[in-house]
């Protein structure tokens, strides 16, 4: 074994390059833009309304669309009289599978290259009901309002099936291995059962989680055309190659005629990626020879699209009187669908947070008659940690030591499950910092030891975590032209977090360009690279994806520059971009301008895509996102109700690009976070497997009345092993902050939740 310098060393070589590719052989010269807290290009766009939204796009002849959804969890449709919806004003058609065009199954998210079905059923080429509130008929009409009633207007009646909608019942009769990536999630490392039973100090606790919905402000919504045998989307979608590839599949075309886009998603959170309505709309547009726009009302969203699966975790810790843990059990059941694949990875945290002479994690699942889950935000670690990081303070409590401390006298110096280094891991200066900004040192450990007037006050901690990715297949165009301008065209996404004003900062420092003079495309097949807005990662795979393009310009214009510049002779990694121009790295006086490289070749521009980097860092090291999370809590000691009144995280993701993209989407992660924990549950009805709650007034999530303050703070230091030194931001902020929550109302009540959310029932 190396010690891991070497072998990531390996990982670099086996890109071809012997110099690494992340690092900027001039950044020292440079005065840099990011770090700096520039405000989202898009604001302007955003709030005047001149962003397109995927609902908003516009086509000659469209039609509008609204679903009919199945009331029953299992059967076969019997009846469906659609006369009447026919016959409405404005109706153009009615689909039902009596005359839907032929459809494939879609390739399941995450199961294979590309693909981004929520589940591998064809859609309505059957009378099968597999879920209550699959698609059973798509009206369109010639406006939305006559699609709306006339859907009203569509009678089925059911040959009703025995349906298993019940969690207990469905437990008893069978569950599985959960796989990941076609390996079972379950660690096991020497015997955890019977160190637990040897430890002088335990805990071992059972946790509920519900599920939830994403509920992303921008409703899905498509809105599309056939033309010629090709097929044009506009989509919000988290993925457009992913739509491409997955719609060509189920419509057997070649996937370069599938063309989406999908400039601006009104957030996504994981839900946002292909589900019946899309091929539904297109078949429903074939059929009629017309476009579609088809956009889910919100109660269609929950009826169609997938969200996070409901999961039954026990945690046991064996610790000795210094709190070393002896034994880590994490383990439970989480409930899917009986056509997709995605068990809520909730055993994550407990991977990497902590070392333990002994693990046994494992995800078990068991199948119900239910529309699909799906991911959502910090998939597995958002429910994973509320279990882990409660039942640290409760053995924080049983042991007589602070929590914080309790953590770190159980930090790893490597990965505990995987063996591999980690390649930084700054979580305990994330509590100093913490601790100190949040005020830790004034807490007492007994609970109900402050109270003010009717309130209880408590506060808490927990850890949270996510891990790094780079998916690879991600490529940029970079075109640059003599005046000194670049433009950045590549398929990724800005859903919100400011992916095109923090890629402009990096390739403006990567270039040696002011900022203002870098624009940057995204989110259209047309463009460039496979990449998706997901698992926190799109940020490191764009940031590599520039990074190859830019290597790649180098090696161009010096091609360009030939004898009569005074870089001819020199190889590409011997020269650095900066001013506008090549540079020598050793000797960066020695340079030439953009500008009169191109002129002389008698070039306007040049454009250049580079190769993908191979995307191995995150096998050669242990690569996580981490989080300090802090939460102060009043508890109404008559009512129960339980406000967040203050907040502190503080994040080690590596370097900050711009601390005001990345604060806003590590405090929207928290606000989250305070849904999960407070109010967030997808009302289940187990009798006949429907959702009873599908609208954002049933649906409780934060609003702006139940967010306090919250204090945003970074570790800040950089990681050498990613390209721009960062980690993701985009699901870290959720993790943790359940169980933050938790142990701030054990702290003020005396009172232990083991199940979210803690609504006031669970307090009186
Ligand atoms: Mo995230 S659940 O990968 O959008």
């Amino acid at each position: 074994m190396g010690d891991g310098k070497g072998d990531a060393r390996g990982v670099r070589e086996a890109a071809g390059r012997t110099q690494d590719p992340w690092v900027d052989p001039l950044a020292h010269l440079k005065s840099s833009h990011v770090g700096r807290p520039l405000p989202r290009r898009d604001g302007l766009e955003k709030v005047t309304g001149a962003a397109p939204f995927a609902a908003e796009f516009r086509y000659e002849g469209m039609t509008y669309a609204a679903l009919v959804h199945s009331t029953v969890a299992r059967g076969r449709i019997a009846s469906i009289d659609t006369a009447a919806a026919e016959a409405a004003p404005g109706v153009v058609l009615v689909m039902t599978h009596r005359n839907a065009p032929p459809m494939n199954p879609s390739p399941l998210f995450m199961m294979e290259r590309q693909a981004a079905g929520g589940d591998t059923l064809a859609p309505m080429q059957d009378g099968e009901i597999h879920w209550n509130g699959q698609p059973v008929a798509v009206v369109l009409a010639e406006t939305q309002e006559q699609a709306d009633h006339a859907r009203s207007l569509v009678r089925v009646t059911y040959d009703v099936d025995p349906a298993c909608t019940a969690f207990v019942e469905s437990v008893a009769t069978e569950t599985e291995q959960a796989m990941m990536f076609g390996r079972p999630q379950q660690v096991m490392i020497a015997d955890a059962e019977a160190d637990l039973a040897a430890a002088p100090f335990r805990v071992d606790r059972r946790y509920r989680t519900p599920r939830h919905n994403h509920n992303a402000i921008e409703l899905h919504a498509v809105t599309l055309r056939w033309q010629d045998g090709e097929l044009f989307v506009h989509d919000s979608t988290q993925g457009v190659s992913y739509m491409a590839n997955s719609l060509a599949r189920i419509f057997g075309l070649d996937i370069a005629k599938v063309h989406v886009s999908s400039p601006f998603v009104g957030g996504a959170f994981g839900g946002k990626f292909l589900w019946q309505h899309h091929p539904l709309a297109a078949a429903a547009s074939l059929l009629a020879g017309r476009p579609v726009r088809l956009a889910l009302s919100r109660e269609g969203v929950y009826r169609t699209v997938g969200g996070r699966a409901m999961t039954e975790q026990r945690v046991a810790i064996g610790a000795r009187a210094d709190g070393h843990f002896t034994a880590l059990i994490h383990t439970g059941t989480v409930a899917i669908g009986r056509h997709n694949q995605l068990a809520e990875p909730f055993i994550a945290p407990a991977r990497t947070h902590y070392a333990a002479d002994a693990f046994a994690l494992d995800v078990r699942l068991t199948r119900m008659d239910m529309l699909a889950n799906t991911f959502m935000r910090a998939p597995g670690e958002a429910v994973g940690s509320f279990a882990l990081e409660s039942a640290i303070d409760e053995l924080a409590e049983e042991l007589g030591i602070d929590p914080i401390d309790l953590r770190m006298r159980n930090e790893p110096e490597r990965d505990p499950t995987s063996g591999l280094p980690f390649s930084t891991r700054n979580l305990a200066q994330a509590y100093r910092i913490g601790a100190e900004r949040f005020g830790w040192r004034h807490r007492t450990s007994v609970p109900r030891s402050r109270r003010e007037g009717e309130w209880l006050v408590g506060l808490g901690c927990a850890s949270g975590g996510y891990h790094y990715a780079r998916m690879p297949g991600a490529a940029a165009r970079i075109t640059l032209s003599a005046q000194g301008r670049a433009h950045i065209a590549i398929a990724a996404h800005e859903m919100g977090m400011g992916t095109a004003t923090v890629q402009a900062q990096h390739a403006a420092d990567r270039l040696g360009l002011p900022v203002e003079a870098v624009t940057i495309t995204v989110g259209d097949t047309s463009l460039p690279g496979v990449v998706v807005a997901g698992a926190s990662q799109q940020t490191a795979a764009i940031g590599g994806a520039i990074i190859a393009s830019q290597q790649h310009l180098v090696a161009e214009l010096l091609g360009l520059a030939g004898n009569g510049s005074p870089l001819a002779g020199l190889d590409a990694r011997e020269v650095g971009c900066i001013d506008g121009g090549l540079a020598r790295i050793d000797a960066p006086d020695c340079r030439e301008s953009y500008r009169t490289i191109l002129e002389r070749a008698g070039l306007d521009e040049i454009s250049v895509i580079g190769e993908p980097l191979a995307a191995e860092e995150a096998f050669a090291w242990s690569m996580h996102s981490y989080s300090a999370m802090f939460c102060e809590v009043r508890v109404n000691a008559v009512t129960g109700e339980t406000r967040v009144s203050r907040m502190t995280g503080v994040f080690d993701c590596g370097r900050v690009l711009n601390p005001r993209t990345a604060g806003s989407q590590v405090r929207g992660g928290m606000i989250m976070g305070i849904g999960l924990a407070l109010m967030e549950e997808t009302l289940f009805d187990e009798r006949g497997g429907r959702i009873m709650n599908p609208s954002l007034s049933e649906y409780h999530i934060p609003t702006l009345a139940d967010v306090p303050a919250i204090d945003v703070a970074w570790v800040d230091e950089p990681d050498p092993q990613a390209p721009m030194g960062a980690h993701g931001v985009g699901e870290i902020g959720i993790t943790g902050t359940a169980a933050a929550i938790a142990n701030a109302i054990y702290n003020a009540t005396g009172r232990r939740l083991y199940q979210t959310p803690f609504t006031l029932e669970h307090l009186l």
